[in-house]
């Protein structure tokens, strides 16, 4: 039976985004959809190098326009914390923090 493509964004496009863009890719299961950057050149430039069709300047544009599998958080903490309050909804996509910001916080829809 065929495997499911999971439709991903990233959310932050500094630096570690890059790592999360390469697991994606080579875990051959999901496709990245949309990348979200508060610095639109960064995210622009991240887009291109990953082959990313859409770019958002924030999470809620990005909701708004895409349906979503997962969504890789990988900007800062301190920026995160309603998004993943929200993100409790049950048709909000499921969420993954980059490890080191994500020890008492990862949830799921
Ligand atoms: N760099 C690493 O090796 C590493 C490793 C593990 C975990 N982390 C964690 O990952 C997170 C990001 O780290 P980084 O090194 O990539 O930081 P970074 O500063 O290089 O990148 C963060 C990006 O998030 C963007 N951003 C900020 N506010 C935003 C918002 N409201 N909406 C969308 N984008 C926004 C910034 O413009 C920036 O491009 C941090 O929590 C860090 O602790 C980093």
């Amino acid at each position: 039976m065929a495997q499911r493509t999971y439709r991903i964004a990233i959310v932050g496009t500094g630096g570690i985004a890059g790592a999360h863009a390469r697991a994606v890719r080579d875990s051959g299961r999901g496709r990245l959809v949309a990348a979200v950057d508060v610095d639109a050149d960064r995210a622009r430039a991240f887009a291109k190098e990953w082959d990313v069709p859409r770019v958002f300047a924030s999470l809620d544009e990005l909701l708004g326009a895409e349906e979503l599998d997962l969504a890789h958080i990988c900007s800062p903490p301190d920026r995160t914390r309603r998004w993943r309050r929200g993100a409790s909804r049950p048709a909000s996509p499921r969420w993954w923090k980059s490890r080191r910001s994500s020890r008492s916080t990862s949830s799921t829809s």
